[in-house]
């Protein structure tokens, strides 16, 4: 988490590191600061969002050729003026930013505070940067040398980036464990947590790699490995357009991204599928397709939302591959000691590619001979580095902090990739596979059709958004599509929800219902609908208020439904791809109707960069 951005060329710094903040707000924003050369160091921080720093800064002096920024998540230290980046060293000569933890920083402060150093902050930074400093001191060498003596010290994660007072044409960056792209331009740098804050200048970046330091001067990049050995840099084009990452018109990125579906969609399956010819073409399935049509077994491995996609993955797999599934919490299956064979294939879902659990938790299972294919949508980040193999999502730059668009797109990928399988398994026949290509291509029409509702659902989340609670119920592939909704209302109206299998509901939380529990049935036409139906009767025979999402042509559910929401009819394999659609508006609306940040929920950053 937290966002950083730096610049070092002959344009004004602020502005730049000012609007850079703003585009990487939602990594991280409970405080933000910048520190900037001229004639000095000058550091200004604030507690809260971009906007207050930058309210807290005008009619200041804010001219410098060379500057860096930072918005923050707190890990060590709450959000406050004193524990926002940058930190200045000891003697104030140096300032540094940091996105990641430091964890063996007690350690290293005890040292430090022996030697007389007292610290401002609650932060690991500030030990990190005092640590800098001291090594400088002590061996007489200059920055980049005690940086490069420091960080083999150092256990953890990070990019850093630091300033120095007596050197103010330099700007110094590592990288281990988080994200950190530096833009090359005519006789100047620009440094980012991705790419968005860059490509307003240039198209030209570099991405770091783990364990490699940048020197960036406005006319020079030295990249080198922490044994001080120079590296050749990789200059790529960026793939990136600015409206692609800016609100145009809607009011929140969450909304837009939500109405961008039908695109993505599209997007997602562009030059991948063909219907006419009954092919789907994806190189990273077609190149390995030994590893996956022999398959042992397939791990899915994810958090939050991509595990949500991981589950209705498993559905697919398993129905159309025969192959057995399992599906993981990346942060649980690092931590045990999971069984892996030679023939096992990990699928890492990933919106960010840079999830620092599901990162961990594919190289161990590479590291024991696993094959790792990655599921990720932004280009060239760390998993889809690491994998072996895999095929991107296309959904685009996903801001809003809740995962809406990249959701589908992960959907649609894992289903491409199974029928391919299947496919090449001769596990599906022939018109069950022709069905499912049909049925795919038809989605992004099918999504259109939804928006509509928009306005309706605006309507029902004023009639529920005073609830204390709620319950997301769904059966079979909808299973994972309530858990999906209520972790959208959760995220994003402070509602507290919980999603269950909807059979289980009678061992336990039904409990739980009475007049004023709104409960959500995901219940479009598939073959548990009856079930469904008479779970539906059982919430109401208690008094609960039902929600239920059906598919067009139902004429059951609506009838017992206190309110419905429509959607059309589709396979039960791609129905997740709908029925969610209108869930992320729900929880949307009731949080507009909050009054809630919904770009910026409290506590969360967009990636989990930090385990
Ligand atoms: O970037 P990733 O897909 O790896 O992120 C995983 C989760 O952090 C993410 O899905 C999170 O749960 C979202 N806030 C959900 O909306």
């Amino acid at each position: 988490m937290c966002g950083i951005v730096a610049y070092i060329g002959p344009r004004e710094a602020y502005p730049i590191i000012l609007k850079g903040l703003k585009r990487l707000e939602y990594r991280g924003y409970d405080s933000s600061g910048v520190a900037l050369l001229n004639h000095g160091l000058h550091v200004y921080k604030k507690k809260g969002k971009v906007a207050d720093l930058e309210e807290s800064l005008v009619g200041k002096n804010l001219h410098a050729h060379a500057g860096i920024g930072h918005t923050r998540w707190a890990t060590h230290g709450e959000p406050s003026d004193r524990n926002a980046h940058p930190h200045q060293s000891a003697n104030g000569k140096l300032a540094m930013i940091h996105n990641g933890i430091i964890e063996n920083y007690a350690q290293l402060k005890n040292e430090l505070q022996k030697k007389g150093y007292v610290f401002k902050s609650d932060t690991d930074t500030e030990v990190l940067l005092n640590f800098i400093e001291d090594i400088q001191k002590n061996n007489y060498c200059g920055l980049e040398e005690a940086v490069r003596i420091a960080l083999r010290r150092v256990v953890g994660a990070y990019v850093i980036v630091l300033l120095d007072q007596d050197n103010p044409d330099t700007i110094i960056a590592a990288r281990k464990g988080s994200p950190l792209v530096i833009g090359v331009g005519k006789g100047e740098h620009f440094l980012a947590s991705d790419a968005s804050p860059i490509i307003e200048y240039t198209k030209e970046a570099v991405y770091v790699n783990d364990y490699e330091l940048a020197i960036l001067r406005p006319d020079e990049l030295i990249l080198k490995n922490l044994g001080n050995e120079k590296l050749t840099p990789f200059i790529q084009k960026l793939d990136l357009e600015l409206a692609a990452i800016e609100k145009e018109g809607y009011d929140h990125f969450m909304l837009k991204e939500i109405f961008e579906q039908p695109d993505t969609i599209f997007d997602c399956l562009r030059g991948r599928l063909d219907v006419g010819n009954a092919t789907i073409t994806m190189a990273g399935v077609q190149n390995n397709i030994e590893h996956l049509k022999n398959a042992n077994r397939i791990i899915m491995v994810a958090c939050g939302t991509s595990w949500h996609a991981g589950l209705i993955a498993e559905y697919i797999f398993e129905e159309l591959c025969r192959i057995p599934v399992e599906v993981e919490y990346a942060s649980e299956f690092r931590y045990r000691n999971p069984v892996i064979h030679k023939g096992d294939v990990i699928i890492a879902i990933s919106q960010s590619g840079e999830t620092a659990d599901t990162i961990v938790a594919i190289e161990k299972a590479k590291e024991q001979g696993a094959f790792i294919f990655g599921v990720v949508n932004v280009v060239g980040s760390s998993i889809s580095r690491i994998a072996d193999a895999g095929a991107y999502t296309h959904a685009g730059p996903e801001i809003g902090v809740a995962s809406t668009k990249a959701f589908t797109a992960q959907l649609v990928v894992l289903a491409l990739i199974a029928l391919k399988i299947a496919k090449e398994k001769n596990a599906i026949n022939d018109d069950r596979y022709v069905h499912l290509l049909n049925e795919l291509h038809n989605v992004p029409e099918k999504a259109k059709a939804i928006l509509p509702m928009n306005e309706h659902i605006k309507k029902l989340a004023e009639k529920y958004k005073h609830a204390k609670d709620a319950l997301y119920l769904g059966r079979g592939y909808n299973f994972p599509v309530a858990l999906e909704g209520a972790l959208k209302l959760k995220e994003i109206s402070y509602i507290h929800a919980e999603g269950y299998a909807a059979a289980e509901m009678k061992h336990g939380p039904i409990a739980l219902v009475d007049e004023a529990l709104p409960v959500v049935f995901v219940a479009t036409k598939d073959s548990c609908h009856e079930k469904i139906v008479s779970n539906i009767q059982e919430i109401k025979a208690r008094k609960g208020k039902v929600i239920a999402v059906v598919s067009e042509g139902d004429d059951v559910i609506p009838k017992m439904s206190d309110d419905i929401i429509t959607v059309p009819e589709a396979d039960e394999l791609v129905a997740p791809m709908l029925s969610v659609i209108p869930l992320q508006l729900f929880a949307y609306h009731i949080g507009v109707a909050k009054g809630l940040d919904v770009d910026k929920p409290r506590n969360l950053a967009k990636s989990v960069t930090v385990e």
